[in-house]
């Protein structure tokens, strides 16, 4: 059929035409928006899945109805790429309130406790490009000896307060969404957590909802011991059957094309569930499909396209970064299917005498983004189907 009229969208952070099986963790931060405007605390988040299971988007639309309620929101990618490199938490998570700082002001208009966060801001702002350059548009003057002390763990708690006080004052509050969270560094993750866990004594409403890989929530907990406390941690999985088939067939619905049933559970199972792979097999589908009706030939000749482009680009982007030895190390696990692995019997089938001596490949795989440890003694591909992938492949 026509691809422009395509609906699908394989990618990543691209929002679905359909955000199908998230309505618990939407209406769980629905009722955080309202917890915290009735004045009642309510835990941060953290959720935590594979690559492609769908976590940027749900982010992506948290932050939509957080801004739709007038909230103070920031929102952050604390992705380690060529093109962020060097880009710490604290300039990214002023660029972003800055931005959210004068919607809202110009929103309500000045207010006494608004004009005294926003002067906090500007002295932290300030304090982490002296130009001023991520104050823009902020027009009072710095608030000295708040949040300037060039200590992120300081500065943000102090920012953090300052900012949710005043929304308190607006009936609503203040949410920093971070994704790829398990990327920031040690001291950034003590200073969110610092900033959580103080403001929340206080009372005050400022709520970090963070995403990020499985290994996440270890990263939290060596940041600060306290961290499984502070956070509600929600694994973010594959689609059940009946969310997988809605995620395809209802985007169709308003375009005269109808799946037949037999065709949508071709998709779905191949799909296992997980929403990067359901776009590009319905998306395949649907180009490969006559029409009106797309049957299950179409959805066959669709999975095999769609599996040949994850094969060429999703798979392939990462089975290249790795040096031969961390291709044997991939393989070894593929015998765990999609896992998790014990790294001891990895090490075994290497044929090593102990696990110390496949460790700095662990850590380069692990460092690479392509496996994590779920648990001490355990590692895992970052992304579902890898082991299939893996057995695929002939050198
Ligand atoms: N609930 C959903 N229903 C239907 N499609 C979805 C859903 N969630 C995500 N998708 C689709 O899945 C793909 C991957 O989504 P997204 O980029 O949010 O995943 P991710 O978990 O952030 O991946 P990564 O870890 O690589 O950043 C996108 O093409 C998106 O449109
Ligand atoms: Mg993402």
């Amino acid at each position: 059929m026509d691809p422009v009229g395509n609906p699908y969208s394989p990618g990543a952070g691209l929002r679905p035409p359909e955000l199908a099986g998230r309505t618990e963790d939407i209406s769980n931060f629905e009722t955080l928006l309202a917890r915290a405007a009735a004045g009642r605390a309510t835990q941060s988040v953290v959720l935590t899945g594979l690559r492609g299971v769908g976590k940027t988007v749900l982010l992506n639309d948290l932050a939509d109805r957080a801004r739709r309620r007038n909230w103070i929101v920031a929102q952050v990618e604390a992705r380690v790429d060529a093109n962020t490199k060097g880009a710490s938490f604290r300039p990214m998570v002023a660029r972003s309130l800055n931005q959210s700082l004068r919607q809202v002001t110009g929103r309500v208009g000045m207010r006494d406790k608004l004009r005294s966060a926003l002067a906090t801001f500007k002295s932290f702002s300030i304090k982490t490009d002296p130009s001023g350059g991520l104050a823009l548009g902020i027009e009072v003057d710095p608030q000295g000896g708040r949040a300037d002390t060039g200590s992120l763990e300081l500065d943000l708690s102090e920012l953090a307060f300052d900012l949710a006080e005043s929304a308190a004052e607006l009936g609503t509050g203040v949410v920093v969404l971070i994704d790829e969270m398990q990327e920031l560094d040690g001291d950034e993750l003590a200073a969110i957590c610092t900033a959580v866990h103080q403001t929340g004594q206080r009372s005050a409403p400022f709520y970090v909802i963070g995403a990020g890989l499985p290994s996440l929530p270890g990263v939290l907990a060596a940041a600060r011991s306290y961290a499984e406390r502070l956070f509600t941690y929600r694994p973010i999985g594959p689609l059940d059957a009946e969310a997988a088939r809605i995620a395809v067939t209802r985007p169709t619905e308003t375009q005269q094309t109808e799946w037949e049933p037999a065709a949508v559970d071709i998709v779905v199972e191949a799909s296992m569930g997980y929403p990067y792979f359901l776009q590009e097999f319905a998306k395949a589908t649907w180009d490969y499909a006559p029409g009106p009706t797309i049957e299950s030939d179409d959805a066959r000749l669709g999975i095999q396209a769609g599996r040949d482009k994850l094969d060429a680009g999703f798979f392939a982007s990462r089975w290249n970064r790795a040096t031969p030895a961390e291709r044997d190390y991939l393989r070894a696990m593929a015998e765990d299917g999609d896992g998790p692995s014990s790294s001891g019997e990895i090490a075994r089938r290497l044929g090593k005498v102990s696990v110390q001596q496949v460790g700095p490949t662990r850590a380069n795989l692990i460092h690479k983004g392509l496996v994590f440890a779920p648990e001490h003694g355990l590692v895992a591909y970052t992304v579902p189907g890898m082991a299939a992938f893996i057995a695929r492949q002939v050198d």
